[in-house]
């Protein structure tokens, strides 16, 4: 997938903004708060719905105005044809996603008509932060390319819900707590085994895109299931019940999964250096982007804000090296111009500079 055009109105300091892409590469320069990370942000709610450095999406609607409006047109790898996509999203917290005109009926539906994959300086909260952001990259990744995965999360989702709130009555219906955990069950083994067999394909991508990088040591995966692999989840279920109504939620299950990266047989985290871990970010993301280009000839557009600050020169060139070999379109920021001049030769680009809200060809 490729952007080829681009409108945003009112994202904080970026008025209106019209711009055709690149399909390569498109770079953003200009001083601190002169909206670069905005515009990123804005492709981000384009194709996401939501924001990826800010939860209430009334505070990146610009002050005064009462919504924000992004619209873009997409070109697909597969069938080259153009669709058009758009968000708008009001102060009052009215949100609208369209596709060709049509409404979609919810935001997520937006996710397979732009894969983004983005890198910023908070992206170190993969490998460092809670297990819910390794497990949002790896269901990312399994929504993608499984079809019925996004309907299994739901019924997952679903069953987790009802039976959370049948263990939190006083009097507990036995019957409804059957029911419920039976799907619960279903639902999390199928979750479990799609998120597995998709981490066994991107551990063999990421050993073909470290090859572009410096190298990280032997890279595995160890998917941790959220229950004692061993046992059966009914059977921890049924074991674990007291606890469960004691706090009324349910402790196990692929809810509780997640993902450790490991270097040479040792969690990454552990042993990498701040650096280090940075491009392992980068490589994470790209396998994904190239596993998802294996499994439905689209390639992902890559969001990297302040690459200079994030890396230096020789693995700024492996990052470039590699998005042009995997075909990905980039948007990509930084402050000064010149920190890009080498990264760009013999690399189709367009360059733009950033200055209070206004974007202009430079
Ligand atoms: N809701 C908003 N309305 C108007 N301006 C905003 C809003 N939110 C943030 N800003 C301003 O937008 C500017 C752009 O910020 P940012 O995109 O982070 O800049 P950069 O990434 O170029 O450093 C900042 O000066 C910030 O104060
Ligand atoms: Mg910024």
């Amino acid at each position: 997938m490729q952007l080829s055009s681009l409108k945003i109105f009112h994202v904080r300091n970026l008025n209106t903004v019209n711009l055709h892409c690149n399909p390569v590469a498109n770079v953003f320069f200009g001083s601190n708060g002169s909206g670069k990370t905005s515009f990123l942000e804005s492709i981000y709610l384009l194709g996401r719905g939501r924001s990826f450095r800010q939860r209430d999406l009334r505070l990146v609607v610009q002050s005064g105005a009462k919504e924000l409006v992004v619209a873009g047109t997409v070109l697909s790898d597969l069938s080259g044809s153009p669709s058009n996509l758009g968000v708008k999203r009001t102060i009052e917290g009215r949100f609208e996603a369209r596709h060709n005109g049509r409404g979609l009926r919810s935001a997520s539906q937006l996710a397979p008509k732009l894969p983004l994959q983005v890198v910023d300086a908070h992206s170190f909260i993969l490998l460092e932060g809670g297990a819910m952001q390794r497990r949002q990259f790896i269901d990312w990744g399994v929504f993608h390319v499984e079809q019925d995965f996004g309907s299994v999360w739901q019924r997952m989702q679903r069953a987790l819900k009802q039976r959370n709130h049948v263990l939190r009555h006083d009097r507990m219906d036995d019957e409804q707590l059957v029911i419920w955990t039976r799907e619960f069950v279903t639902a999390s083994d199928a979750i479990a085994q799609h998120r597995r067999s998709y981490l066994a394909e991107l551990e063999l991508e990421i050993a073909s895109i470290s090859k572009y990088f410096e190298s990280l040591g032997a890279l595995t995966m160890e998917y941790v299931s959220g229950w004692d692999k061993k046992l059966a989840l009914a059977d921890v279920l049924e074991s674990d019940i007291e606890r469960d109504q004691r706090l009324g939620r349910t402790h196990q299950g692929s809810h509780r999964a997640d993902l450790i990266v490991k270097t040479e047989g040792v969690p990454a985290a552990e042993r990498l250096s701040r650096g280090q871990l940075k491009r392992l970010i980068y490589i994470l993301k790209l396998a994904q982007a190239s596993l998802h280009k294996k499994r439905t000839a689209e390639a992902c557009v890559f969001l990297l804000d302040d690459l200079p600050a994030e890396l230096d020169p020789c693995h700024r060139k492996q990052v470039m090296d590699c998005l042009n070999q995997l075909s990905c379109q980039y948007f990509v920021t930084g402050i000064e111009k010149s920190d890009f001049k080498d990264l760009l030769v013999n690399v189709a680009h367009h360059m733009f500079h950033v200055e209070q809200g206004e974007i202009s060809p430079a």
